[in-house]
């Protein structure tokens, strides 16, 4: 593990490489405990550069066997090799030349997986960020391209399958048992998308033809047993390389595309050229034993890593700081790609409430940093819901700036002009400003500022003038390191609703910020008025949240209940429904803190009962509609002094104020989405299971009976209903036979599948209350679960610390103190998995006084134990500054 050496990365140091590397072979000599690696590397310097440079090679942890220099062994005093570079001061006089390096390495031993390790005997590797340097020494830099050879030698009976990047070259058994397999990949690579899996797993094969009529030969390698699994990835897989093709002009390059599932991984998944190696948990489904969740998941995440191979592969980042150049894009195309598959509303509405639940809180917090950050210490730590969510935004915004002809043109240029560079953010907004004529030097802000804009507004109607006057005022927050922030450009789509819930006609009379139907913000303040509106229309601001800020239009609750029955963006719908809820829910709060009863609106209650039952709604909105606001973002919209007891307290009372009230009508609805027809995971279904859920949850909270989830539990046929009774009984009900037994069965059923066991350990964490820090610590026990598998971390501590917010934020501060017991161990061998888990910490100061100094206290206590890992030193010391 590499100890912080304090070292701060910034961007304005950046400097192109002395050297290049075109052409790398390594060939690995496979073994647990030790394996060889030996790397010939064709060395050029650049041009212009001294000859007595040195040159400087990246390692990470590692041992030097053996170098040589165009084949001549190396004198000891030619170099200096540390396990965390190699540095060569007498190099040949020639501009290019030949390294081999040596090196052995230990995949067994590798519990940070990061690099080459071993995943249930399977060999692995993870290079993105920094990882290669923990293979060989390197220019571990982005920016350095090279093409690979890789030749594979391993144990047959143990790792019959062989495979690296790009296309398959010769193979052939060896003495001693072994075999070998060559790969090459044709494209110039940096050496973070280098990848090498070696084991027995179970081959999955199909097969694509590209539009240039290249047929692909597809292959999924899973567990054996799990191949009945790779069903619904394989065909997303397939969905995505024709939906890149048609939507933007992308074909696959190679002859063959492969994805590995591995169970011991830190991340979701990764694009390495040719060969994605994902989680598990992101390829594996079946109707048995995944949720509708996880399919959606598994279809946003392969094609995602399928996307990279043109935004991240074919052009990728020039450094680090660039990250969100191939992120941000390649979500904001992966929700796209979901758009289109499913439904668009829907799409918009769930990235939304992941926005708003993960980014907001960290732009709001003491780990905000702009889309591009400027400085690093931990790059692994900039994996973020800003780089990729935010930054995802921002590439949705240039679409909506320039119209979507436009929009392609300039995507098309970015292909055209960069493909096979490691390119900038400034390189890609300036293909848009030239493929459009446009200037977005203003826009460009969204990349180099943090935190979320906040944008007021307020209409005025002259009903004599038949004019509607608005200001609209942006203001940005300070954030670390940015007290002063400059005014934005902020597009604001919108409408005027009329009484009739149509969009009514309008002209604008200062027309030089509103275009299309979108106002611009590019002033402190606007005063914009529009003429001709023949009666006071009801103001629809930021449709399908066109900016990324958070908005408040001063109006009456009745405006807004109309605009959430009526307004014809579903978005705005949804979202006027939302700030509703979150409005009463935050009074109620503020009165369950005192003591005293809340008492809900029956306009609300109302509304919640029409939208259950309007049939002209697809199931998934109205699911969408009826689910409350997270106890998580109703502390957002808090902000400050928050009691996580109080936020609890009221929305359990508002979920029964709801469920009471409907409760006839949410019962016959609740049997007519009775399904008897055999699961299919499409999203028309996956909606009403959804919509069929959360109506049991109010029925569950509003009778107190256990009964209806007990039976839904045990009728199940499909893991989504199976785990929502699950969660309604964990949630809903004190302790009953029903619910030990629902829990007890589950067990039973899943005891070896450890992926699926992963929900009954995540219901239970989730499950709110002052015992569930015993009630986690006693799971970490089971003896399913273990410190060194992310997975398993996650389903449990992840959980906790996130989505259990009575628990995890327990008034003794037990739940912290268990949690930092967690963390610190956890860093010991896996310090970017401890890192993430960290960052559960980053609101600390918004709550009340009580707790924030309990959270302090353990702040404090894990900034002060000994050789903390630059990973956790960098989120820890963030968080208390
Ligand atoms: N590029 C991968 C993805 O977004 C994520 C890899 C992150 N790895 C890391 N060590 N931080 O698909
Ligand atoms: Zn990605």
């Amino acid at each position: 593990m590499r100890s912080d050496t304090g070292q701060v990365f910034k961007l304005e140091d950046y400097r192109p490489s002395d050297f290049r590397i075109p052409a790398t072979e390594l060939t690995f000599d496979l073994a647990p405990e030790r394996t060889l690696v030996t790397a010939e590397l064709t060395i050029e310097r650049q041009p212009g550069v001294a000859a007595k440079t040195p040159l400087v090679l990246d390692g990470d942890g590692l041992t030097l066997v053996s170098l040589a220099i165009d084949g001549e062994a190396a004198g000891a005093a030619s170099f200096r090799a540390t396990p965390d570079s190699l540095t060569l001061r007498s190099l040949p006089a020639a501009r290019s030349f030949r390294l081999t390096i040596v090196t052995e390495i230990a995949p067994a031993e590798n519990a940070a997986l990061m690099g080459l390790y071993l995943s249930n005997s399977v060999y692995c590797t993870q290079c993105e960020a920094e990882g290669f340097r923990r293979i060989t020494y390197f220019l571990d830099r982005p920016d350095v391209l090279s093409v690979y050879t890789v030749r594979i030698e391993a144990d047959l009976k143990t790792a019959p399958l062989l495979l690296s990047n790009g296309n398959p070259g010769e193979t052939g058994e060896l003495n001693g048992g072994r075999h070998f397999a060559v790969w090459h990949d044709p494209f110039p690579k940096p050496s973070y998308l280098f990848a090498l899996v070696a084991g027995d797993l179970a081959t999955v094969s199909d097969s694509f033809e590209t539009m240039e009529g290249r047929k692909v030969a597809l292959g999924i390698h899973v567990e054996h047993g799990k191949q009945d699994r790779t069903t619904y990835a394989m065909d997303a897989l397939k969905r995505s390389m024709k939906w890149d093709e048609e939507r933007f002009g992308r074909a696959y390059d190679l002859d063959v595309f492969n994805i590995v599932a591995v169970s011991d991984f830190n991340m979701g998944a990764m694009e390495n050229k040719g060969l994605n190696i994902f989680n598990d948990k992101y390829v594996l489904a079946d109707p048995e034993t995944a949720t509708d969740t996880d399919f959606a998941n598994i279809e946003a995440i392969i094609a995602h890593e399928y996307f990279h191979n043109w935004t991240g592969n074919r052009i990728t980042c020039r450094d680090w700081f660039q990250l969100c150049l191939k992120e941000g894009l390649t979500v904001y195309r992966d929700q796209e790609f979901t758009a289109d598959q499913r439904s668009r509303a829907v799409e918009r509405i769930g990235d939304v409430r992941t926005l708003k639940g993960h980014q907001f809180p960290e732009d709001q917090g003491p780990l905000a940093h702009p889309v591009r950050p400027r400085r690093y210490r931990e790059i692994n730590n900039f994996y973020t819901a800003t780089v990729y969510e935010k930054g995802a935004e921002v590439v949705r915004m240039i679409q909506a700036l320039l119209g979507p002809d436009l929009f392609r043109a300039g995507m098309d240029l970015y292909f055209e002009r960069h493909d096979g560079e490691a390119a900038t953010v400034e390189e890609f907004v300036k293909v848009f400003e030239d493929a459009a004529g446009r200037d977005l030097s203003q826009f460009f802000l969204w990349y180099q500022q943090a935190g979320t804009p906040n944008v007021t507004a307020k209409a005025r109607y002259d009903e004599g003038a038949r004019v509607l006057a608005i200001d609209i005022e942006q203001s940005i927050p300070p954030t670390p390191g940015e007290s002063r922030k400059k005014v934005m450009h902020i597009p604001l789509a919108f409408g005027l609703v009329g009484p009739d819930g149509s969009d009514m006609d309008w002209k604008a009379v200062d027309g030089a910020s509103v275009e299309n139907g979108v106002i611009h913000l590019r002033k402190r303040k606007h005063a914009l008025r529009f003429s001709g509106v023949s009666e006071r229309p009801r103001l629809s601001l930021n449709r399908g949240f066109s900016a990324p800020v958070t908005l408040s239009v001063e109006e009456n609750r009745a405006d807004r209940i109309f605009l959430a029955r009526h307004d014809g963006d579903l978005f705005c719908r949804w979202q006027a429904l939302n700030t509703l809820m979150v409005e009463v829910l935050i009074a109620a709060a503020n009165l369950c803190r005192d003591g005293r009863p809340p008492d809900f609106p029956a306009d609300l209650v109302a509304l919640c009962g029409d939208i259950a039952a309007d049939e002209s709604l697809e199931p998934a909105f109205r699911a969408l509609a009826l689910t409350l606001p997270a106890e998580a973002d109703i502390a957002r919209e808090m902000g400050s002094n928050i009691d996580p007891d109080a936020i609890l307290a009221a929305r359990t009372l508002l979920a029964e104020a709801i469920g009471s009230a409907h409760a006839q009508a949410f019962a016959a609805l609740y049997g007519a989405l009775d399904s008897k027809a055999p699961f299919t995971p499409d999203s028309g279904s996956a909606g009403r299971r959804a919509l069929r859920n959360i109506i049991l949850d109010y029925l569950a909270v509003s009778s107190g009976e256990a009964s209806l989830a007990a039976r839904q539990y045990a009728d199940a046929s499909n893991m989504t209903d199976r785990a929502a009774a699950l969660t309604v009984l964990a949630t809903r009900h004190g302790e009953s036979t029903d619910k030990a037994e629902a829990f007890a069965d589950f067990e039973r059923r899943y005891r070896t599948d450890a992926l699926v066991l992963d929900k009954w350990f995540q219901i239970q964490a989730a499950a709110p209350g002052p015992a569930a820090v015993e009630t986690v610590r006693a799971l970490g026990e089971h003896p399913a679960f273990s410190l060194t598998n992310p997975n398993r971390l996650r389903a449990l501590v992840g959980t906790f610390s996130t989505a259990n917010q009575t628990g995890f934020h327990r008034a003794d501060g037990e739940g912290y103190r268990f949690f930092a017991e967690i963390v610190l161990q956890v860093e010991k061998k896996n310090p970017q998995v401890a890192a993430r888990l960290a960052t559960a910490l980053r609101s600390w100061r918004s709550l009340e006084p009580g707790r924030k100094a309990l959270a302090r206290e353990v702040l404090l206590r894990m900034s002060s134990a000994e050789n903390l890992s630059a990973d956790l030193r960098d989120i820890v010391d963030r968080t208390l500054a």
